[in-house]
C-alpha cells in the first residue's frame, strides 16, 4: 500500500492552520489525510486550533479554555498568515465534520486532542459522544502525546484507530503499542527507526515531514503515512514511488 499524505494542520504552509480554507485547500492538492488539533473553550465547545492561546494565530489573547464559542467566532484566523485571508473565522470540530462531509472526503481524519499541556476536563468523552451521534464517511483516527487522552479515548470508543505521538522517547508509545491501546506510532521525523515497521500492524505516520528527502526516505519504506505541511508538494513526489 503506497504512503498516505496527511495534511498538518490542513495545508500549514500554504494556509492559514486548522481553518476550513486550510482543510479544502488540502483536499484540492489530493490529500488522503487531514491532521488537526482540539480544545475546549469555556462554555465547553470542542474549537479547532493548535495553541493553548489564541494570541499567534489570531487577532485576539488569551486561553482558549477561557474563551466562550462566541468570543472565538468573533476572532480572525486568517490575517496573521497573509492578509488576503483577513476575516477566516476559528472553526468548531462539528465546522469541520460538515465540510469534509459536503466534501464528500472518505480519507484519514486524524484527531489530536490536545490535551499535553491543559488537561481539558471530560474532553475525551465530549469527543467520543460527537462521533457516537455522527455517523462520518471518513476514516477517524485519535492521537495524542497525553497517555491518559489515549488510553480513555480506546476505553470509550475501541474500534477508532488510536495513536501515540511522541517527539522524544517512545517509552509510553511501546507500552501502548504492546497492550493494544494504540495502533499507531506518530513521532517527530527525527526519531524515526527503521525496525519499527517489523512492529505488528504498526501505523507508522511521522511529522512533520516537509523537506523532499525525508518524504522520499518515508515513501521509499512504504511508511503508513507522513504528516506534512505541504501535501501538494508531496503528492507530487509520491508520483515517483
Ligand atoms: O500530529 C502530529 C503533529 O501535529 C504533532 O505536533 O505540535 O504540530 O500538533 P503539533
Ligand atoms: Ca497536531
Amino acid at each position: 500500500m503506497r504512503t498516505q499524505i496527511i495534511a498538518h494542520r490542513g495545508s500549514k504552509g500554504t494556509r492559514p492552520e486548522n481553518t476550513l480554507v486550510a482543510f479544502r485547500a488540502a483536499i484540492a492538492d489530493g490529500a488522503d489525510g487531514i491532521e488537526t488539533d482540539v480544545h475546549l473553550s469555556r462554555d465547553g465547545h470542542l474549537i479547532i486550533m493548535h495553541d493553548e492561546r489564541v494570541d499567534r494565530t489570531t487577532d485576539g489573547e488569551g486561553l482558549i479554555q477561557d474563551l466562550t464559542l462566541a468570543q472565538l467566532k468573533r476572532l480572525d484566523a486568517g490575517s496573521y498568515f497573509d492578509p488576503a485571508y483577513t476575516n477566516t473565522r476559528v472553526p468548531t470540530l462539528d465546522d469541520v465534520v460538515q465540510l469534509l462531509v459536503a466534501q464528500h472526503f472518505t480519507g484519514i481524519f486524524n484527531l489530536e486532542l490536545k490535551t499535553n499541556k491543559i488537561h481539558y476536563e471530560g474532553i475525551e468523552d465530549l469527543v467520543a459522544d460527537y462521533f457516537d451521534q455522527h455517523s462520518v464517511p471518513f476514516k477517524l483516527v485519535y492521537s495524542s502525546f497525553y497517555a491518559k487522552s489515549v488510553e480513555r479515548l480506546h476505553r470509550l470508543q475501541p474500534e477508532v484507530e488510536t495513536d501515540s505521538l511522541f517527539s522524544a522517547r517512545r517509552r509510553i508509545a511501546r507500552r501502548l503499542h504492546a497492550q493494544h491501546v494504540v495502533l499507531g506510532y506518530h513521532p517527530a521525523m527525527r526519531w524515526v527507526r527503521l525496525n519499527w515497521l517489523w512492529l505488528p500492524k504498526i501505523q507508522l505516520r511521522p511529522w512533520t515531514v516537509n523537506k523532499p528527502r525525508d518524504m522520499r526516505f518515508c515513501f521509499r519504506h512504504r511508511f503508513a503515512g507522513i504528516i506534512t505541511d505541504y501535501p501538494g508538494l508531496a503528492y507530487q513526489i509520491r508520483q515517483n514511488y
